[in-house]
C-alpha cells in the first residue's frame, strides 16, 4: 500500500515549485538518444544561485551521467559548494527519484539538502539523508 512518506505527493512552496520549473526547462536540453528518458535538475546554492544539469548519455552506455550529478559538477565548477536544494524533473507521469549514485553525491555536499522529485502522484519533497540512510560519508 503506497502509504509511506516518500510516496506521498507534497504541496510545494512557491520556491520549490519555481526550482522544479527550472529543472523542467533544463530537461529540454538533455542528451538521451539511447534511453529517450530525459531528465533535468536545478540545484540551488546558499547564495541563491541556481545551477542546472541534465542527463548526458553516451554510446558507451555506462558513461552516462545523470541530471543530478551533472548539476552538482556544474555547481562545484562554478564555485558553489553550499548546496541547499535540488529539483529533479523527468517525463510527465514518471517516477524520477535520484538513483543510488546520485544520492551519494548529493549527500557528499549536504545531507540536509532538500530534494524535490516528481512521481506519478505529483512532486515529493524530502532530503538527501532521508534518501540515503546509514550512508558512508566523512562529510568533511
Ligand atoms: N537518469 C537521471 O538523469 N536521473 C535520475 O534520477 C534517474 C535516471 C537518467 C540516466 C539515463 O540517461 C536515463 O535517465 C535512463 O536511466
Amino acid at each position: 500500500m503506497p502509504n509511506s512518506t516518500w510516496m506521498n505527493a507534497t504541496l510545494l512552496s512557491d520556491r520549490a515549485a519555481a526550482l522544479l520549473e527550472v529543472a523542467r526547462e533544463a530537461r529540454l536540453r538533455a542528451y538521451a538518444p539511447y534511453s529517450h528518458f530525459t531528465v533535468g535538475a536545478a540545484l540551488e546554492s546558499a547564495d541563491g544561485v541556481i545551477v542546472v544539469g541534465c542527463n548526458v548519455e553516451n554510446a558507451s552506455y555506462g558513461l552516462t551521467i545523470c541530471a543530478e550529478r551533472s548539476a552538482v559538477s556544474a555547481a562545484i565548477a562554478a564555485g558553489h559548494r553550499e548546496l541547499t536544494a535540488i529539483a529533479v524533473a523527468g517525463p510527465d507521469g514518471a517516477m524520477v527519484s535520484p538513483c543510488g549514485a546520485c544520492r551519494q553525491v548529493l549527500a557528499e555536499f549536504n545531507p540536509s539538502m532538500t530534494v524535490i522529485y516528481t512521481t506519478p502522484d505529483g512532486p515529493v519533497s524530502t532530503t538527501a539523508a532521508e534518501l540515503l540512510p546509514h550512508s558512508f560519508g566523512p562529510f568533511v
